[in-house]
């Protein structure tokens, strides 16, 4: 491949997509955690920190249905050469990182329904439809918590791979980033000359 040849690059949709929802998940993991050590009292502070929380997260359901299904409709473009190894093991990151993204968000929704306390979107309450039940909200906190540490395991790998990429200079960065404007040279003009 030359500099002239064009990148073969994901969608401009989908690659907005790609860094709103990294930069939102790496924050609402941070969050995560330190959100559970504000202290209960006095109240208010905690429950705030929830709320945001909750609130963001149900935004990257929202986002990631949305990603899905423009990632259905819009097949990726063709990798590099590379063993077929790393291909898997790309393929397989990427697949098990939007299930990762899927479950968490639906994971967390569905215990704070059962915990009993009012899930709030940005202030808002939305309706409960669930009854206080302590099982299934334990067993959510569980699925919740144990998909937080898969997610952080295949983010480092995913990351781990893109370093990769960038130290050998190959084009698979780049498949991931808004395409620059190209400036076209105007052409030199030609000579006029007497059998024009
Ligand atoms: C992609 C979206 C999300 C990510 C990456 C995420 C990440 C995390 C992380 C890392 C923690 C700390 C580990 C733990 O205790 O489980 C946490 C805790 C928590 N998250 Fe999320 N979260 C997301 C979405 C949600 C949503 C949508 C809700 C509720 C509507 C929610 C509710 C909670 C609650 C209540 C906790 C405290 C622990 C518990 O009671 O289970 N999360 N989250
Ligand atoms: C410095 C951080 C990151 C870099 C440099 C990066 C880079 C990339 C690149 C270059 C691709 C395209 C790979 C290919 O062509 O096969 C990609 C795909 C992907 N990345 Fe990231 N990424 C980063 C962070 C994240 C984070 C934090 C997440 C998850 C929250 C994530 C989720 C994904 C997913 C799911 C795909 C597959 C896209 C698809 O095929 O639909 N990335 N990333």
């Amino acid at each position: 491949m030359t500099n002239l040849d064009p990148v073969v690059r994901y969608t401009r949709t989908a690659v907005v997509l790609h860094w709103v929802i990294a930069a939102l998940v790496v924050a609402q993991i941070t969050w995560g955690w330190l959100m559970q050590e504000i202290p209960k009292s006095p109240p208010g502070l905690r429950a705030d920190a929830f709320n945001v929380h909750k609130s963001i997260g149900l935004c990257l359901l929202a986002l990631m249905l949305v990603r899905l299904g423009w990632r259905l409709l819009h097949r990726p473009p063709a990798l590099p050469v590379m063993p077929r190894w790393q291909q898997r093991l790309a393929s397989g990151t990427h697949i098990a990182l939007y299930a990762c993204l899927l479950i968490m968000p639906l994971a967390g929704y569905l215990g704070s329904v059962w915990s009993g306390y009012p899930v709030k979107f940005f202030g808002v309450t939305i309706p409960a439809w669930g009854e206080k039940d302590d099982d299934f909200k334990d067993a959510m906190s569980a699925v919740h918590l144990a998909t937080s540490f898969v997610l952080i395991a295949l983010i480092t790998l995913h990351v781990a791979g893109a370093i990769h990429h960038a130290l050998r200079g190959d084009r698979v960065l780049s498949r991931m980033w808004l395409a620059r404007e190209r400036t076209v040279q105007p052409l030199a003009p030609r000579e006029i000359t007497a059998g024009d």
